[in-house]
């Protein structure tokens, strides 16, 4: 996809991996980006970091869970920006916790925001694309969406859906000239990372190397784009040697405890787990195995 003279519509984009997004399409000449997160005063200070690119710059303080304001926004946003060429779908949440301890609001919220907000507004700008014959639809899932992670089950769910998802409009909209395409990061340092401690020991992305990706990925025409070579190397050992995924989830993971306990116990064992200390408990769980 050609960048030069696109308009962009990126949720997500007050920070994080959204916001690295933004800049890496403004720094390769996009047109216009529409900015679009709940936090206005955040999204205020990224639009003038592209405006200060070159790179007109909109922004739109909404909550993807409100399906009616999304539908006016969306109809507002046509008819005074007019076509949008590329909607890249990135705001997400993530909560931790034991299945047994989840509570329903955070599941509730993980659903909305990363399901049904990303169903809504790609309903709404994929109908326009159809039209105009021509669009490119980023989906955000994760490593998570390949690879279930213990603790996170909502969160994995709703990634492993919008993997399907992707796949479904991919071939159904391809007769309208529109590309559907999934980005799936590893661990990437933003704040959604920073709560979720339980999996320090992997090696974190940067936002920017995650939206440089995208970038590579879209040039290539891929339509799955993994992340870095922890994801690579974790899809292909699901692939070929399953149950070694499984005992590295089994010790990168610490076991299911009650609330209380897990962030005592966390807290005390996580610093005092070094990375080689893993390695060592890993080599002999494999031994007691084989
Ligand atoms: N960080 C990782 O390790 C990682 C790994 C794999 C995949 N991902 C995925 O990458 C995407 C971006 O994550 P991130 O790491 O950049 O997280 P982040 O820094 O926490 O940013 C999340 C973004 O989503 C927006 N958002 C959340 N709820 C929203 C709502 N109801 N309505 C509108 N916007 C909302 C936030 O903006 P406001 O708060 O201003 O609304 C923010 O811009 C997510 O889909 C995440 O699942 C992240």
């Amino acid at each position: 996809m050609k960048i030069q003279g696109k308009v962009a519509l990126i949720t997500g984009a007050s920070r994080g991996i959204g916001r690295a997004i933004a800049l890496e399409l403004a720094q390769l000449g996009i047109k216009r980006l529409i900015l679009v997160a709940r936090d206005r005063q955040k999204l205020v200070e990224v639009a003038k970091e592209i405006e200060a690119m070159g790179t007109e710059a909109a922004i739109v303080a909404l909550d993807l869970t409100q399906t009616i304001e999304v539908n006016i926004v969306v109809a507002q946003l046509w008819r005074n920006y007019g076509q949008i060429h590329l909607l890249v779908n990135c705001a997400g949440v993530a909560y931790q916790s034991s299945f047994l301890q989840s509570k329903m609001p955070q599941v509730q919220e993980e659903l909305s925001v990363n399901l049904l907000g990303m169903y809504n507004l790609t309903s709404l700008i994929a109908r326009r694309m159809a039209s105009q014959r021509q669009g490119t639809i980023v989906n955000v899932s994760s490593l998570m969406g390949k690879v279930a992670a213990p603790t996170m089950a909502t969160y994995s769910a709703t990634k492993f859906a919008i993997l399907g998802f992707t796949e479904a409009l991919r071939r159904e909209l391809a007769e309208y000239n529109i590309r559907v395409i999934a980005l799936l990061p590893t661990l990437t340092d933003t704040d959604m990372m920073r709560d979720l401690k339980l999996f320090r020991w992997v090696i974190p992305m940067t936002p920017q190397e995650v939206a440089k990706a995208l970038v590579t990925g879209m040039q290539n025409d891929s339509p799955e784009i993994l992340v870095g070579w922890q994801s690579h190397l974790a899809v292909w050992c699901q692939r070929l040697a399953p149950w070694l995924l499984e005992l590295i989830l089994r010790i990168a993971t610490p076991p299911t405890l009650t609330k209380q306990q897990s962030s005592q116990k966390l807290n005390k064992l996580i610093p005092k787990l070094s990375f080689l200390t893993k390695i060592h408990r890993f080599g002999d769980l494999f031994l007691s195995r084989t």
